[in-house]
């Protein structure tokens, strides 16, 4: 695998680059919103500072084994959600993705066109074997970007612990070879 971490990855309508510290305004518009983070790990934002702290000690901090994007729309430049490589095992040459998206923006097909940005990134510029993604299985609208991007089902699902909740998972992936025998040719942003 090539460890080349958070290029610029230029789209359609969207470009995803590294945070900066000056995100903090657009970053709390979606992760201070309830039904943002209600499938998420994390809980929402309740301060400005809960984005200012973030930004500082997490989302700012890169390394070439940090793919970690912001999502921003090319007309303006206002970032309006996140792509993220969360999990990442180095022997399998294996990444799990996360995203999230401001709701003003969803439903307009942009976190498919990211997740088709990085899937090929990582596939082509990084050479990962593989990309996982889950999600909680009421969570359709996620479920509908992966499979929108050719993602397959794993068949079987988990019981988890999510925010002290009994949840159930749901897994999809794709490995480099299918991405590069049957999509990459249909990929188109
Ligand atoms: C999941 C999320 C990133 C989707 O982003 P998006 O840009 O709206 O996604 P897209 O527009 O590319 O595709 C969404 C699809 O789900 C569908 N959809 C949206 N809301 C839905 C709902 N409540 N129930 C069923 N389908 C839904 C859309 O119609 C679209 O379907 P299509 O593929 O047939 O066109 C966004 O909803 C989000 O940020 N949710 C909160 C955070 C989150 O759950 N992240 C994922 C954790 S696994």
């Amino acid at each position: 695998m090539n460890y080349l971490g958070t290029k610029i990855i230029s789209l359609n309508r969207i470009v995803l680059t590294k945070f900066n510290e000056n995100d903090y305004l657009d970053l709390y518009e979606y992760a201070s919103n309830d039904e943002v983070t209600k499938f998420l790990t994390w809980e929402s934002y309740t301060t400005i500072d809960d984005a200012k702290n973030y930004l500082k000690n997490v989302a700012t901090k890169y390394d070439s084994k940090t793919f970690r994007w912001a999502i921003r729309l090319k007309e303006n430049n206002k970032l309006i959600g996140a792509i993220d490589v969360t999990k990442l095992d180095e022997t399998k040459e294996e990444v799990e993705i996360g995203y999230v998206l401001n709701p003003l923006y969803q439903n307009q097909g942009l976190m498919k066109e990211a997740l088709k940005g990085v899937t090929k990134y990582l596939f082509n510029s990084c050479l990962v074997n593989r990309i996982i993604i889950r999600c909680n299985i009421d969570n359709l609208a996620s479920y509908k970007v992966m499979k929108g991007c050719g993602y397959i089902d794993y068949p079987k699902l988990r019981n988890l612990k999510v925010k002290n909740k009994d949840v159930v998972i749901r897994y999809t992936y794709l490995t480099r070879t299918i991405y590069n025998y049957f999509l990459s040719d249909r990929y188109i942003f």
